[in-house]
């Protein structure tokens, strides 16, 4: 506090007043921005990549003071969800002030990363102007995969949006994930009421569909007398008891050019047609693993990697089609 008032007081008087800048620093604002390791609070995707705004105001080279930010992250006006200490502190919100203000002024505000798409029904639209769909995509891919794995309810799904800081903790710990990372703030109830909660929980469960908590991994290759061999796992992710079964899975793989396929092993391969090798796999309950391999005639690279992706037949979105599961590169 001390310093803030001395930067004040040196401060020429035409910066002085309701735009006062502070003592914190542009670059470590710039980091926390660009989410800099540890930082991971991905407050572009509603602001722009330079605080030109988006879904969110622009913020860049507004003049907005330390104390300003701070007090739109912990109490925002409106629908912005509230970030906690652990997520940006006080000396953060004085190095984003400081960033900001190194950042001109753009010429007009930037635009949404997605808009509600035409005809897109209530629960999405819902998702797209809550600003949710700003970080999970107008299809909420990441959350479905969950709430398919968790077999969630309606009272869990809402816990994890208006008090996610604490939540997210407790619900990782219970699947046995190990992740640290807290992106998302904590919704208001008065702002984000429980009506338009349902409303997108309903949309995701009964529409769009969870989806089972599938992934898929390439692992390192590891070369013997015939070619490079490389492992393919295929796991359901999802609580036993309560996650959802995928049925009639196609496990494909695109063989870089130049490459051959010696062997394939796994359950139910198809082999290789058009440079894309294929499995197909009956189902996969939660905690199932398919180990698979392929072993080529030469090592992939990383500009000539192998490339694939996970669909499964059943249960399918009630409307449209679903995007895969991609297959994780192999680590070279
Ligand atoms: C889901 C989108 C979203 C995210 C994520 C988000 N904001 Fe916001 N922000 C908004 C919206 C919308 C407003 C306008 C007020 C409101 O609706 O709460 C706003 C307002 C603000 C303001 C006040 C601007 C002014 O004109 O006074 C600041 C400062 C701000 N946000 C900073 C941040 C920071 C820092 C982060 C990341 C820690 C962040 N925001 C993350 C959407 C977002
Ligand atoms: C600033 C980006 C951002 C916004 C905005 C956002 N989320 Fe999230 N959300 C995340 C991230 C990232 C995670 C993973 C945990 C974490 O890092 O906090 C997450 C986790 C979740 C989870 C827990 C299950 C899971 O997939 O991990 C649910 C449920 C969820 N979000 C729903 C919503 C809903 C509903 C909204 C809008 C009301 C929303 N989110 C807005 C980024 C965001």
């Amino acid at each position: 506090m001390k310093r803030l008032a001395l930067a004040l007081l040196a401060l020429p008087l035409a910066q002085s007043g309701a735009s006062a800048q502070n003592a914190g620093s542009p670059a470590a604002g710039k980091a926390y921005w660009e989410r800099v390791a540890p930082r991971n609070v991905d407050c572009r995707n509603c602001h722009g990549g330079a605080g030109e705004g988006g879904f969110g105001p622009d913020l860049a080279g507004r003049g907005l003071s330390a104390a300003q930010v701070l007090r739109a992250v912990r109490q925002p006006w409106g629908i912005m969800p509230a970030f906690a200490e652990s997520q940006l502190s006080e000396q953060d919100a004085a190095d984003l002030a400081a960033y900001f203000a190194s950042l001109p002024k753009p010429p007009e505000p930037g635009k949404w990363r997605f808009e509600v798409p035409p005809g897109a029904p209530p629960g999405q639209a819902t998702l797209i102007n809550m600003g949710c769909g700003q970080c999970h995509t107008p299809n909420f891919q990441g959350p479905r995969n969950n709430m398919g794995g968790y077999g969630m309810n309606f009272d869990y799904f809402a816990n994890l949006v208006y008090n996610h800081t604490t939540a997210m903790p407790a619900y990782r710990a219970e699947i046995g994930n190990n992740a640290t990372n807290l992106d998302m703030g904590n919704y208001s109830r008065s702002r984000l009421t429980v009506g338009q909660l349902r409303q997108i929980y309903f949309w995701a469960r009964d529409e769009i569909g969870f989806r089972p908590q599938l992934a898929a991994t390439l692992g390192k290759g590891e070369t013997g007398p015939s070619g490079v061999t490389y492992p393919l796992t295929v796991t359901n992710n999802g609580v036993q008891g309560r996650g959802m079964i995928a049925e009639g899975l196609t496990v494909s793989l695109t063989i870089p050019a130049g490459h051959n396929v010696v062997a394939a092993t796994g359950q139910g391969y198809q082999g290789v047609v058009n440079n894309v090798a294929t499995w197909k796999l009956p189902r996969s309950a939660p905690k199932d693993q398919e180990r698979l391999t392929i072993t080529l005639s030469q090592p992939v690279t990383a500009a000539a990697n192998l490339r694939g992706e996970v669909r499964w037949a059943k249960p399918a979105p009630k409307t449209g089609t679903d995007i895969p599961v991609n297959i994780a590169p192999a680590p070279l």
